[in-house]
Protein backbone atom coordinates (compact mmCIF):
# COMPACT_ATOMS: atom_id res chain seq x y z
CA UNK A 1 0.00 0.00 0.00
CA UNK A 2 1.53 3.59 -0.81
CA UNK A 3 1.68 5.94 1.61
CA UNK A 4 -0.62 8.58 1.52
CA UNK A 5 0.81 12.48 2.09
CA UNK A 6 -2.23 14.11 4.31
CA UNK A 7 -1.83 16.94 6.65
CA UNK A 8 -2.14 14.83 9.53
CA UNK A 9 0.21 12.08 8.53
CA UNK A 10 2.77 14.92 7.40
CA UNK A 11 2.68 16.41 11.07
CA UNK A 12 3.35 13.39 12.76
CA UNK A 13 6.07 12.65 10.13
CA UNK A 14 7.27 15.64 10.95
CA UNK A 15 6.85 15.21 15.08
CA UNK A 16 8.46 11.87 14.44
CA UNK A 17 11.68 13.63 12.44
CA UNK A 18 11.69 16.32 15.33
CA UNK A 19 11.88 13.39 18.24
CA UNK A 20 14.36 11.45 16.03
CA UNK A 21 16.52 14.71 15.75
CA UNK A 22 16.09 15.04 19.74
CA UNK A 23 17.32 11.67 20.22
CA UNK A 24 20.45 12.30 18.26
CA UNK A 25 21.50 15.63 19.81
CA UNK A 26 20.45 14.01 23.34
CA UNK A 27 23.05 10.73 22.51
CA UNK A 28 24.83 11.10 24.88
CA UNK A 29 29.36 10.75 24.04
CA UNK A 30 31.42 9.32 25.77
CA UNK A 31 35.19 9.53 25.59
CA UNK A 32 37.15 6.23 26.92
CA UNK A 33 40.90 6.68 27.26
CA UNK A 34 43.44 3.70 26.50
CA UNK A 35 40.08 2.45 24.00
CA UNK A 36 41.85 0.31 22.21
CA UNK A 37 43.26 -1.85 24.49
CA UNK A 38 41.73 -5.15 26.22
CA UNK A 39 39.36 -3.81 28.60
CA UNK A 40 39.19 -0.78 26.68
CA UNK A 41 37.61 -2.72 23.89
CA UNK A 42 35.10 -4.24 25.86
CA UNK A 43 34.05 -0.65 28.05
CA UNK A 44 33.99 0.82 24.39
CA UNK A 45 31.62 -2.14 22.90
CA UNK A 46 29.48 -2.27 26.14
CA UNK A 47 28.75 1.68 25.70
CA UNK A 48 28.01 1.74 22.22
CA UNK A 49 25.86 -1.47 22.14
CA UNK A 50 23.49 0.78 24.71
CA UNK A 51 23.88 3.47 22.13
CA UNK A 52 26.24 6.26 23.37
CA UNK A 53 28.63 7.73 20.85
CA UNK A 54 31.79 6.60 21.59
CA UNK A 55 35.43 7.77 21.29
CA UNK A 56 38.38 5.77 22.01
CA UNK A 57 41.50 7.42 22.70
CA UNK A 58 44.84 6.32 21.66
CA UNK A 59 48.74 7.68 21.61
CA UNK A 60 49.51 9.10 17.95
CA UNK A 61 50.55 7.37 15.25
CA UNK A 62 49.37 4.02 17.05
CA UNK A 63 49.36 1.10 14.18
CA UNK A 64 46.00 -0.94 15.15
CA UNK A 65 43.61 2.19 15.30
CA UNK A 66 42.23 1.82 11.90
CA UNK A 67 41.64 -2.26 12.50
CA UNK A 68 40.45 -1.22 15.55
CA UNK A 69 37.37 1.06 13.91
CA UNK A 70 36.88 -1.49 11.18
CA UNK A 71 36.20 -4.51 13.40
CA UNK A 72 34.25 -2.34 15.85
CA UNK A 73 31.81 -0.79 12.81
CA UNK A 74 31.63 -4.13 11.83
CA UNK A 75 29.70 -5.36 14.81
CA UNK A 76 27.58 -1.96 13.86
CA UNK A 77 28.75 -0.14 16.45
CA UNK A 78 29.09 3.79 16.27
CA UNK A 79 32.70 4.70 17.50
CA UNK A 80 35.12 6.85 16.74
CA UNK A 81 39.00 7.39 17.72
CA UNK A 82 41.11 10.34 19.00
CA UNK A 83 45.12 10.28 18.63
CA UNK A 84 46.72 11.99 21.87
CA UNK A 85 49.09 11.82 24.83
CA UNK A 86 47.55 11.76 27.93
CA UNK A 87 50.93 11.97 29.57
CA UNK A 88 50.96 15.60 28.23
CA UNK A 89 48.62 18.61 29.11
CA UNK A 90 48.54 20.19 25.73
CA UNK A 91 48.09 16.90 23.70
CA UNK A 92 45.36 16.45 25.12
CA UNK A 93 43.64 20.37 24.78
CA UNK A 94 44.19 19.39 21.18
CA UNK A 95 42.26 16.14 21.09
CA UNK A 96 39.19 17.23 22.87
CA UNK A 97 39.34 20.12 20.76
CA UNK A 98 39.15 18.03 17.77
CA UNK A 99 36.42 15.72 19.78
CA UNK A 100 34.42 18.53 20.43
CA UNK A 101 34.62 19.73 17.00
CA UNK A 102 33.73 16.60 15.61
CA UNK A 103 31.55 14.34 17.85
CA UNK A 104 30.02 16.62 20.35
CA UNK A 105 30.55 17.58 24.10
CA UNK A 106 31.62 15.07 26.36
CA UNK A 107 29.34 13.52 28.56
CA UNK A 108 30.81 10.38 29.90
CA UNK A 109 34.99 10.18 30.80
CA UNK A 110 36.69 6.62 31.53
CA UNK A 111 39.79 7.30 32.99
CA UNK A 112 41.07 3.61 31.72
CA UNK A 113 44.64 4.24 29.97
CA UNK A 114 47.17 2.46 32.15
CA UNK A 115 50.74 1.11 31.81
CA UNK A 116 52.73 -1.42 34.56
CA UNK A 117 56.71 -1.21 34.97
CA UNK A 118 57.01 -3.58 37.65
CA UNK A 119 60.07 -4.07 39.69
CA UNK A 120 61.05 -4.88 43.38
CA UNK A 121 61.86 -1.53 44.57
CA UNK A 122 65.37 -1.68 45.23
CA UNK A 123 65.69 -2.29 41.26
CA UNK A 124 63.01 0.28 40.58
CA UNK A 125 64.54 2.93 38.13
CA UNK A 126 63.36 6.61 38.08
CA UNK A 127 61.66 5.93 34.82
CA UNK A 128 59.50 3.19 35.75
CA UNK A 129 58.52 5.66 38.48
CA UNK A 130 57.46 8.56 36.23
CA UNK A 131 56.34 6.90 33.26
CA UNK A 132 54.09 4.63 35.50
CA UNK A 133 52.84 8.13 37.93
CA UNK A 134 52.90 9.83 34.68
CA UNK A 135 50.54 7.73 32.49
CA UNK A 136 48.19 6.14 35.06
CA UNK A 137 47.88 9.61 37.79
CA UNK A 138 48.88 12.80 35.51
CA UNK A 139 46.72 11.54 32.62
CA UNK A 140 43.61 11.90 34.66
CA UNK A 141 44.43 15.39 35.33
CA UNK A 142 45.33 15.88 31.96
CA UNK A 143 42.41 14.73 30.64
CA UNK A 144 39.43 15.40 33.23
CA UNK A 145 40.46 19.29 33.59
CA UNK A 146 39.40 19.18 29.36
CA UNK A 147 36.00 17.83 29.92
CA UNK A 148 35.00 18.50 33.40
CA UNK A 149 33.79 21.84 33.32
CA UNK A 150 31.24 21.59 30.42
CA UNK A 151 30.09 18.79 31.77
CA UNK A 152 29.37 20.82 34.91
CA UNK A 153 27.99 23.95 32.87
CA UNK A 154 25.72 21.56 31.07
CA UNK A 155 23.92 20.06 34.58
CA UNK A 156 25.17 16.47 33.64
CA UNK A 157 27.93 13.94 33.18
CA UNK A 158 29.83 10.87 34.65
CA UNK A 159 33.57 10.32 35.12
CA UNK A 160 34.77 7.01 36.24
CA UNK A 161 38.91 6.33 36.86
CA UNK A 162 40.40 3.00 36.38
CA UNK A 163 42.07 2.06 39.39
CA UNK A 164 42.83 -1.54 40.89
CA UNK A 165 42.66 -3.61 43.78
CA UNK A 166 46.42 -2.91 44.34
CA UNK A 167 45.46 0.53 44.99
CA UNK A 168 44.17 -0.66 48.18
CA UNK A 169 46.02 -3.80 49.31
CA UNK A 170 49.52 -2.85 47.97
CA UNK A 171 51.62 -5.63 45.43
CA UNK A 172 55.12 -6.68 45.62
CA UNK A 173 56.92 -5.18 42.64
CA UNK A 174 54.61 -2.41 42.08
CA UNK A 175 55.63 0.45 44.20
CA UNK A 176 54.79 3.23 41.59
CA UNK A 177 51.72 1.40 40.21
CA UNK A 178 50.11 0.93 43.38
CA UNK A 179 50.76 4.46 44.33
CA UNK A 180 49.37 5.62 41.53
CA UNK A 181 46.40 3.92 41.58
CA UNK A 182 45.56 4.59 45.43
CA UNK A 183 46.82 8.56 44.44
CA UNK A 184 43.06 8.18 42.08
CA UNK A 185 41.41 7.41 45.11
CA UNK A 186 42.15 10.95 46.33
CA UNK A 187 40.86 12.45 43.18
CA UNK A 188 37.85 10.54 43.18
CA UNK A 189 36.30 12.12 46.49
CA UNK A 190 37.70 15.81 45.65
CA UNK A 191 36.72 15.98 42.32
CA UNK A 192 33.40 14.48 43.43
CA UNK A 193 32.79 17.16 46.03
CA UNK A 194 33.94 19.44 43.55
CA UNK A 195 31.17 18.79 40.98
CA UNK A 196 28.02 17.36 42.90
CA UNK A 197 25.90 20.02 42.73
CA UNK A 198 26.39 20.29 38.87
CA UNK A 199 24.88 16.21 38.08
CA UNK A 200 28.41 15.22 37.33
CA UNK A 201 29.21 12.31 39.10
CA UNK A 202 33.06 10.89 40.14
CA UNK A 203 33.74 7.65 40.88
CA UNK A 204 36.62 4.89 40.67
CA UNK A 205 36.47 1.38 39.88
CA UNK A 206 39.16 -1.20 41.53
CA UNK A 207 39.38 -4.31 39.48
CA UNK A 208 41.13 -7.09 40.54
CA UNK A 209 43.31 -9.31 37.85
CA UNK A 210 41.52 -9.48 34.24
CA UNK A 211 42.30 -11.50 31.18
CA UNK A 212 44.41 -8.43 29.65
CA UNK A 213 48.04 -8.39 27.78
CA UNK A 214 49.36 -6.57 31.07
CA UNK A 215 48.22 -9.59 33.41
CA UNK A 216 49.35 -12.29 30.86
CA UNK A 217 52.71 -10.66 30.64
CA UNK A 218 53.24 -11.54 34.62
CA UNK A 219 55.56 -14.86 34.49
CA UNK A 220 53.10 -17.90 34.45
CA UNK A 221 54.35 -19.37 37.98
CA UNK A 222 53.90 -15.99 39.67
CA UNK A 223 50.81 -15.48 37.89
CA UNK A 224 49.56 -19.20 38.82
CA UNK A 225 50.57 -17.77 42.50
CA UNK A 226 47.93 -15.03 42.08
CA UNK A 227 45.26 -16.84 41.07
CA UNK A 228 45.33 -19.13 43.62
CA UNK A 229 44.83 -16.31 46.18
CA UNK A 230 41.67 -15.19 43.98
CA UNK A 231 38.85 -16.99 45.66
CA UNK A 232 36.50 -16.84 42.85
CA UNK A 233 39.48 -19.13 41.13
CA UNK A 234 39.80 -17.26 37.67
CA UNK A 235 40.53 -14.08 36.35
CA UNK A 236 37.82 -11.31 35.38
CA UNK A 237 36.81 -10.84 31.79
CA UNK A 238 36.94 -7.45 30.20
CA UNK A 239 33.33 -7.68 29.71
CA UNK A 240 32.46 -7.73 33.80
CA UNK A 241 34.66 -4.78 33.81
CA UNK A 242 32.66 -3.43 31.18
CA UNK A 243 29.42 -3.74 32.63
CA UNK A 244 30.20 -1.89 36.16
CA UNK A 245 31.12 0.87 34.28
CA UNK A 246 28.02 0.63 31.81
CA UNK A 247 26.27 0.96 35.51
CA UNK A 248 27.99 3.80 36.67
CA UNK A 249 27.29 5.75 33.86
CA UNK A 250 24.03 5.39 33.48
CA UNK A 251 21.43 7.72 34.72
CA UNK A 252 20.51 5.04 37.12
CA UNK A 253 23.46 5.81 39.05
CA UNK A 254 22.67 9.65 40.07
CA UNK A 255 23.41 9.01 43.35
CA UNK A 256 27.08 7.21 43.41
CA UNK A 257 29.61 9.55 44.05
CA UNK A 258 33.04 9.54 45.29
CA UNK A 259 33.07 5.97 45.63
CA UNK A 260 35.35 3.53 44.74
CA UNK A 261 33.99 0.15 43.99
CA UNK A 262 35.79 -3.43 44.19
CA UNK A 263 35.53 -6.17 41.53
CA UNK A 264 38.00 -8.32 42.25
CA UNK A 265 36.38 -11.72 42.58
CA UNK A 266 36.49 -11.63 46.83
CA UNK A 267 40.23 -11.11 46.47
CA UNK A 268 40.18 -8.35 49.19
CA UNK A 269 37.31 -7.56 50.71
CA UNK A 270 37.10 -4.22 52.36
N1 LIG B 1 55.42 -11.31 48.58
C1 LIG B 1 56.59 -11.58 49.19
N2 LIG B 1 57.69 -11.97 48.52
C2 LIG B 1 57.59 -12.10 47.20
C3 LIG B 1 56.41 -11.85 46.51
C4 LIG B 1 55.29 -11.46 47.26
N3 LIG B 1 54.11 -11.20 46.68
N4 LIG B 1 56.63 -12.06 45.20
C5 LIG B 1 57.92 -12.43 45.08
N5 LIG B 1 58.49 -12.48 46.29
C6 LIG B 1 59.86 -12.84 46.60
C7 LIG B 1 60.24 -14.11 45.85
O1 LIG B 1 59.85 -15.25 46.60
C8 LIG B 1 61.74 -13.96 45.76
O2 LIG B 1 62.30 -14.31 47.02
P1 LIG B 1 63.78 -14.97 47.09
O3 LIG B 1 64.71 -13.95 46.50
O4 LIG B 1 63.98 -15.20 48.55
O5 LIG B 1 63.68 -16.24 46.28
C9 LIG B 1 61.96 -12.46 45.59
O6 LIG B 1 60.76 -11.86 46.10
C10 LIG B 1 62.13 -12.06 44.14
O7 LIG B 1 61.00 -12.51 43.40
P2 LIG B 1 61.07 -12.73 41.83
O8 LIG B 1 62.00 -13.86 41.52
O9 LIG B 1 59.69 -12.82 41.28
O10 LIG B 1 61.80 -11.36 41.39
P3 LIG B 1 61.88 -10.77 39.98
O11 LIG B 1 62.79 -9.59 40.09
O12 LIG B 1 62.17 -11.82 38.95
O13 LIG B 1 60.38 -10.28 39.71
C11 LIG B 1 58.42 -9.01 40.00
C12 LIG B 1 59.81 -9.31 40.55
C13 LIG B 1 58.55 -8.43 38.58
C14 LIG B 1 57.79 -7.95 40.88
C15 LIG B 1 57.61 -10.31 39.94
O14 LIG B 1 57.60 -10.88 41.24
C16 LIG B 1 56.20 -10.10 39.51
O15 LIG B 1 55.90 -9.98 38.32
N6 LIG B 1 55.25 -10.04 40.46
C17 LIG B 1 53.84 -9.81 40.14
C18 LIG B 1 53.53 -8.33 40.26
C19 LIG B 1 52.09 -8.11 39.92
O16 LIG B 1 51.19 -8.67 40.52
N7 LIG B 1 51.83 -7.27 38.90
C20 LIG B 1 50.50 -7.01 38.47
C21 LIG B 1 50.53 -6.71 36.99
S1 LIG B 1 48.86 -6.64 36.34
C22 LIG B 1 48.27 -5.21 36.95
O17 LIG B 1 48.95 -4.40 37.49
C23 LIG B 1 46.80 -4.99 36.75
C24 LIG B 1 46.11 -4.80 38.04
O18 LIG B 1 45.64 -3.71 38.32
C25 LIG B 1 45.92 -5.92 38.95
Amino acid sequence: MSSVLTRENATRGARDAGEAADKATQQRVAFVTGGMGGIGTAICRRLARNGIRVVAGCLPGYGHKSEWLDAMRGEGLQVHAAEGDVDDFDSCAQMFYQVRAVVGPVDILVNNAGIARDSVFKRMLPADWHAVINTNLNSVFNVTRQVVESMADRGWGRIVNMSSVNAIRGQFGQANYSAAKAGMHGFTKALAQEVVKKGVTVNTISPGYVETDMVRAIKPEVLKGIVDQIPIGRLARPEEIAGLIAYLVSDEAAYITGANVSINGGMHMC
